[in-house]
């Protein structure tokens, strides 16, 4: 599904260009200070976890990522290039992808139109010379999509779902895959369902991915971690060096 992706070779971590880079970012709700001198970075090719208590500011870096709320100070560099003018359109068009916390599959639809939906986040271009057909890349990715193309989103589990909303995410060929929580509330059968189609996704395409997640299991499958309290980054590094008392201070286990 990346041939023609700029980012596309599997790449050193280490050495691998920055994809994300976000500086000194200050985020409020009203009055309330949410995000504080927020830094973090993702390099292509790179699966990043963030980590953290209910509450602390996950889901609201995520949302200012992707322009759904505005910053008060600070930068974000897409590719090199800053973004944080840019709508939340412009974000995904230039690649972008976005899963929300609590999915938002539209349940009269089908499977097959809610995928066609991760179309509006190409280029006009790409998205005409896509005609409307589901890539069997994607749908080799979630084989239990496959079969259920016609049925209708809101029929699906909450793990289905999942899977749905990540597939339609990745219609719209984006080199950064933002993944809020993809576990929550999900049996711990369809959790590791979940975890290797990520797997998959980032062996197959080479993407990066920026992920929230709770499950320890899943957050080590991540090169690095950034852990977060009352707004702020206060921890980070490779997982395999995350101690058990980063993870008791930063995950619900
Ligand atoms: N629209 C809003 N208006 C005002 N305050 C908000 C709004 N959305 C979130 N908050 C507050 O901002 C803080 C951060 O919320 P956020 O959703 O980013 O946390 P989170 O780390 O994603 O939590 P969770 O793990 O429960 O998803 C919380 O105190 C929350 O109550
Ligand atoms: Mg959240």
């Amino acid at each position: 599904m990346s041939h023609e992706h700029p980012l596309l070779s599997k790449t050193n971590p280490t050495t691998a260009p920055t994809v994300l880079q976000v500086t000194g970012l200050n985020v409020y709700y009203g009055e309330s200070h949410i995000l504080r001198d927020v830094d973090l970075s993702v390099a292509a090719g790179e699966m990043v976890c963030l980590i953290g208590r209910n509450g602390v500011g996950k889901t609201t870096l995520l949302k200012t990522i992707m322009g759904l709320i505005p910053a008060r100070s600070g930068a974000i560099a897409f590719g090199g290039k800053p973004i944080i003018t840019q709508s939340s359109d412009q974000r995904a068009r230039l690649g972008i992808g976005y899963v929300p916390q609590g999915r938002e599959i539209i349940p009269r639809l089908s499977v097959k139109e809610n995928l066609l939906l991760g179309l509006e986040a190409r280029r006009d271009s790409d998205r005409r010379k896509a005609q409307q057909a589901i890539p069997n890349e994607i749908l080799e990715l979630f084989p239990a999509l496959k079969a259920m193309l016609p049925r209708m989103g809101g029929d699906l589990s909450g793990g289905q779902q999942q899977q749905l909303a990540i597939a339609r995410a990745l219609m719209g060929r984006p080199q950064l895959l933002v993944l809020d929580e993809p576990t929550e509330g999900i049996q711990p059968s369809i959790v590791l369902e979940i975890e290797a189609a990520v797997r998959r996704i980032i062996k197959s395409t080479g993407i990066s991915i920026l992920l929230v997640e709770q499950h320890l299991h899943f957050v080590r499958q991540a090169d690095r971690y950034y852990a977060m309290q009352r707004g702020g980054i206060v921890s980070s590094g490779p997982t395999s060096e995350l101690s058990n008392e980063v993870i008791q201070r930063f995950l619900a286990v």
